[in-house]
């Protein structure tokens, strides 16, 4: 398989008044056109790991790497303007919180054409065209009326759906999904990784998909990067999941419901100082 990404020894580190944070403490893994989870706990390092791929660390923060490739493309080093056009086009991120990823004062539909003629040469009827099939295939029922709609205007879901649009419709190669569904009811969850199968079956996309929640990841991708304390713990085929050997990673299996087990007492996950060694 051809690999796409290549991250090696990745951290990120904040300066702060109290000392340095260390978010990404030397995370190392490979990506071809597959869909690779990364799970973990809140403050793991997930979301700073793929904002450091999209170039979206905030710039007072460090970011080293010996190894952050992208098809051939030095990431670290690339001009500003070179980031620009890999940004929403080959290269997209579906933000964990969409209210930051939409504009509130431009209408949805523009949103999406405008992301798209940014990057593409395209009439503007063409535009429009792409931007209502990407509408309705994530599942947006009435697209001629949302495209008008401003993010204001339309629900939590409906305004996920509607970044998740604004992502996809340049048809990126890789894309890094960063708790995607998490403002979704669970039927419209499984449409959209519906969608995102299909991309990356059809058009061979990376998908990088990150979230707290195993049971979907493990479902969902085929291989899995178990992160704990901005390190990776474990990396492991999802269908061999249940042989995890780490005990982090057991312990978040151990704690997923299964249905008409006793559930008396609640499992708790019992965590060791020397995992965040
Ligand atoms: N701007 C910032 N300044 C200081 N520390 C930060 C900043 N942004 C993130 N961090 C720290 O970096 C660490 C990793 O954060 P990150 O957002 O990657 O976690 P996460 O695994 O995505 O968690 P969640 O599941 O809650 O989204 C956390 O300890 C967080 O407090
Ligand atoms: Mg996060």
């Amino acid at each position: 398989m051809s690999t796409l990404l290549t991250v090696k020894d990745l951290r990120v580190q904040f300066p702060t008044r109290t000392g340095v944070v260390d978010a990404v403490r030397g995370v190392s893994f490979t990506l071809g056109r597959e869909r690779l989870g990364i799970v973990g706990e809140s403050g793991s390092g997930k979301s700073q790991t793929g904002r450091a791929i999209m170039g979206l660390t905030p710039p007072h923060a460090k970011i080293t790497a010996e190894t952050l490739n992208f098809d051939g493309i030095d990431l670290l080093h690339v001009s500003a303007a070179e980031r620009r056009s890999l940004r929403g086009n080959r290269i997209a991120m579906i933000l964990q919180d969409p209210k930051y990823s939409l504009n509130p004062v431009m209408s949805i539909g523009r949103q999406i054409v405008e992301t798209l003629r940014t990057h593409e040469k395209v009439s503007k009827s063409e535009a429009r065209k792409r931007a209502l099939d990407m509408l309705a295939a994530v599942q947006i029922r009435d697209p001629e009326r949302v495209f008008d709609l401003h993010p204001h205007e339309v629900s939590g879901g409906m305004g996920q759906r509607a970044m998740i649009a604004m992502m996809l419709v340049t048809g990126p190669e890789l894309l890094i999904a960063d708790e995607p569904t998490s403002a979704l009811d669970v039927t419209v969850q499984l449409d959209v990784l519906a969608i995102l199968d299909n991309l990356v079956r059809d058009r061979g996309m990376g998908l990088i998909f990150i979230s707290h929640d195993l049971r979907l990841v493990s479902s969902f991708c085929d291989r899995v990067i178990v992160m704990y304390a901005g390190r990776i713990v474990e990396e492991i085929a999802a269908k061999d999941l249940h042989n995890a050997k780490h005990p982090y990673t057991q312990g978040l299996l151990n704690c997923m419901p299964k249905i008409g087990a006793d559930t008396h007492p609640l499992p708790v996950l019992d965590r060791k100082p020397e995992w965040a060694a």
